[in-house]
């Protein structure tokens, strides 16, 4: 056993009830002295909980029904009881897709991206790239600072705590892929900003943040809280279900064919957490929409949809002006609508793009990641030792 272990190891020893050395004012004279022994053992579940226990000083036990999304007045530092107890089960199935950047190959990407794509293929990966670099850095910033501070239940902030780590983990991600690659850093971090079509994505989710994340931002006013519920509604279902969801298309497209299979793969892991990210908040969404029981302004969900189409076509004429085999700006935005709808459904709302169509089946498909590397004997798997996980 290494000496690290030790705080761990080391047997608690039996702590000898003693009276302390002063008598706390609180306490009348002839009672008995508090005990240091842990008290609730197994046997008494309740114990904590009766009122005849209860001591000077003592505060309420916390209950399941106090515990609200937002604006709660509970104990925020007690995990159970849960009121949702299906925030939990994400943090659970958060913690079965462990993987790091390192721990899949590149070099055949190296080879591919140099000397197998050809121009229009190098412009779109090097953009799609350049966009998540830029996107998964916000994305972390509004789970950290803008929504998990507000969330006054424990189960909540715990899943969204994995969320910040799995943001940075995917930041890591595109940056290993781009110095595998030896691209220009200071060139594809900085085209976010240079290539107004990619900074108009970057841009609406910025003006969303910026204005939650105020430090004057009181939820207990409604229009606020309207604006919260739907700036988290855009991150979790348009952001990260729809932006990033059909965001990572055109390089499995390129995958289908055999090329950047390792950045591929990369983003297989990565969609796997966004599935969940998107799931979460939508969740959460709903949740605090019949708990604060508000109705989303119809005019401001239309203008949501209208605005993040505009942007993703205007993007996608960029990445895609010359489409590649297999992958058009016309593809990329019949998906964006499909899945769309499919988030407004989710939401329980009415679909913005009626009538799209599902016009690259393959997707779900390519994007479910089946195979499960065991990394320890670097030898794949057929199953998926964490348990399914949910794709809609
Ligand atoms: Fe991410
Ligand atoms: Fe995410």
């Amino acid at each position: 056993m290494t000496a690290f272990f030790d705080d761990w190891d080391t047997p608690v020893r039996p702590r000898v009830a003693t009276a302390p050395a002063t008598t706390p004012a609180s306490r009348q004279a002839g009672s008995p002295a508090p005990s240091v022994t842990p008290t609730a053992p197994a046997s008494r579940p309740d114990a904590a909980l009766s009122a005849t226990d209860a001591r000077p000083g003592a505060l309420a036990p916390v209950r399941a029904a106090d515990k609200r999304i937002v604006n709660g007045k509970g104990d925020i530092n007690q995990l159970a009881p849960f009121k949702y107890p299906w925030a939990w089960e994400f943090f659970l199935n958060a913690n079965k897709n462990h993987w790091t950047p390192l721990e899949i190959s590149m070099a055949q990407d190296v080879h591919d991206y140099h000397h197998r794509l050809t121009p229009a293929e190098r412009h779109v990966f090097e953009n799609v790239l350049s966009y998540l670099t830029t996107s998964d850095i916000l994305a972390m910033r509004n789970i950290g600072l803008a929504v998990m501070e507000k969330m006054t239940a424990p189960e909540l902030q715990i899943y969204q705590a994995r969320q910040v780590y799995e943001e940075a983990l995917h930041t890591w991600t595109y940056q290993h892929c781009i110095e595998s690659l030896g691209l220009d850093q200071q060139e594809i971090y900085n085209r976010y900003r240079v290539v107004p079509e990619i900074h108009g994505k970057i841009a609406l989710a910025n003006r969303r943040l910026e204005r939650v994340m105020r430090a004057d931002f009181d939820l207990t006013d409604r229009d606020n809280l309207h604006e919260f519920a739907l700036s988290y509604l855009f991150f979790a279902a348009i952001f990260e279900g729809c932006w990033f969801y059909n965001g990572f298309t055109p390089i499995f497209a390129l995958q289908r064919r055999g090329l950047m299979k390792g950045t591929a793969e990369q983003l297989q892991y990565i969609m796997r957490d966004e599935v969940l990210h998107c799931a979460f908040g939508i969740r959460t969404v709903r949740t605090l929409i019949a708990e604060e029981n508000l109705q989303l302004d119809p005019a401001a969900l239309a203008r949501l949809w209208e605005e993040a189409e505009a942007a993703e076509a205007a993007y996608a004429g960029y990445l895609l002006r010359e489409p590649i085999l297999g992958y058009s700006a016309a593809q990329h935005m019949g998906q964006f609508r499909y899945i769309a709808n499919r988030r407004a459904r989710q939401l329980g709302l009415a679909e913005p793009f009626p009538g799209a169509e599902n016009v690259l089946p393959w997707l779900d498909e390519q994007a479910n990641l089946r195979k499960e590397k065991n990394f320890f004997e670097t030898r794949v798997t057929e199953y998926q030792t964490g348990g399914a996980l949910s794709w809609e």
